[in-house]
C-alpha cells in the first residue's frame, strides 16, 4: 500500500493501493462510504465526513482536482491544494483512508472517454455557464465509483445540481451505490463553505453573505404568497445592490431542476450563481 508517513492516515495514490484496502474491508464484512472532494478541507467536507461515518464502517475519502470539470478559463491550476493539512484534518475527525491519486493514475496516456450527460445537466443552470463542467464531473465522479466500489458516496447539496447529475448518472449506469446528499455547511453569517471563498477579499468578504440573506428573503416572500417572479426579481436586486453580478437566480423543481412557475406546483429549490468581483459564489436553498 503507498502510504505516507507525514499523517497519521494511509494516503492512497494509486487505484491498486485504494482496491487492495477496500477488499481488506469488504473480506472483513465491512461496508464503505466514499466522499469525492476536491481538497482545501473545510467545516463543510469533514460535515461530509461525519455523514459518510454514520452510514458506513469504513470511510474514504477521495482528493483529486480534477482537470476535465475545469474549462481553460478556470481556475485549475490556482485551485487550493493542502494534502497535509487536509489529511491532518481528516484523521482527526475519524476517516479510514484517503485516496489523492495524480492526474496521470486517473487519465493516463490516450485516455478517450467521457460521459456525456443530461436531464438535470441540462437545466441551464451552471451549465449555461460552464458548458463542459457536468461532463467532466460526471466521468471523474464514475470513475471513483468504479475504483472504489462504495456501498454510498456522500455529496453536498451545496452544488445541488452536482447532485442531481451524479444521482442521475449512477441511476442510469445501474452503478450500485446509493447516492446521498448532505446539507451546506454555513459560515455564522450565512455565507456557505466554499474552498472558493479564500479567493473574497476583506470588502467581497463583508458583502457575501447577502447572497445567501437574499434567497432566504425570496424562499420567504414566496411562501408568504408573493409570486415566484417578483421575488426572484426583488432577490436579483439585492444582491446587485451589494455588488454582486449574477449569472442566474432562479426557482426550480427540487428533483428535476425544471422551471417552476407556482409555489403549488411542488417542492421548490431556489439555485443562484453571482460573481463578487473575480470570486463567483453558487447557494441554494430549499423552499
Ligand atoms: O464537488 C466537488 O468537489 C467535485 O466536483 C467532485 C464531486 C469531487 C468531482 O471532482
Amino acid at each position: 500500500m503507498a502510504a505516507d508517513g507525514a499523517s497519521q492516515v494511509a494516503i492512497l495514490r494509486d487505484v491498486a493501493s485504494l482496491r487492495a484496502q477496500v477488499a481488506q474491508w469488504r473480506a472483513q464484512g465491512e461496508t464503505i462510504a466514499l466522499t469525492p472532494t476536491m481538497g482545501a478541507l473545510h467545516a463543510g467536507h469533514v460535515a461530509l465526513l461525519l455523514e459518510a461515518k454514520r452510514c458506513a464502517r469504513r470511510s474514504v475519502m477521495s482528493i483529486f482536482v480534477n482537470p476535465t470539470q475545469f474549462a481553460p478559463t478556470e481556475d485549475f491550476e490556482n485551485y487550493p491544494r493542502s494534502l497535509e493539512a487536509d489529511a491532518a484534518k481528516f484523521a482527526a475527525a475519524g476517516g479510514d483512508a484517503l485516496f489523492a491519486p495524480s492526474v496521470e493514475e486517473m487519465y493516463g496516456e490516450g485516455f478517450a472517454t467521457k460521459i456525456v450527460v443530461g436531464g438535470p445537466a441540462e437545466a441551464g443552470l451552471e451549465d449555461r455557464f460552464r458548458p463542459t463542467h457536468f461532463s467532466g464531473v460526471a466521468t471523474v465522479v464514475a470513475k471513483l465509483l468504479n475504483q472504489c466500489r462504495p456501498d454510498v458516496a456522500i455529496f453536498g447539496e451545496k452544488d445541488y445540481q452536482q447532485l442531481k447529475v451524479v444521482t442521475r448518472m449512477a441511476r442510469d449506469l445501474d452503478i450500485d451505490v446509493a447516492i446521498l446528499g448532505a446539507p451546506t455547511i454555513r459560515e455564522p453569517d450565512g455565507l456557505a463553505l466554499s474552498s472558493r471563498n479564500i479567493y473574497l477579499s476583506a470588502q467581497e468578504r463583508a458583502a457575501a453573505p447577502n447572497l445567501h440573506a437574499a434567497l432566504a428573503r425570496c424562499a420567504f416572500d414566496i411562501n408568504s404568497g408573493i409570486s415566484i417572479d417578483a421575488a426572484l426579481a426583488a432577490a436579483k436586486a439585492s444582491i446587485a445592490a451589494v455588488g454582486f453580478e449574477a449569472d442566474y437566480v432562479e426557482a426550480r423543481d427540487a428533483q428535476t431542476l425544471a422551471p417552476i412557475a407556482r409555489r403549488e406546483d411542488g417542492p421548490m429549490r431556489l439555485l443562484a450563481a453571482a460573481r463578487l468581483g473575480k470570486t463567483r459564489l453558487i447557494d441554494n436553498i430549499a423552499v
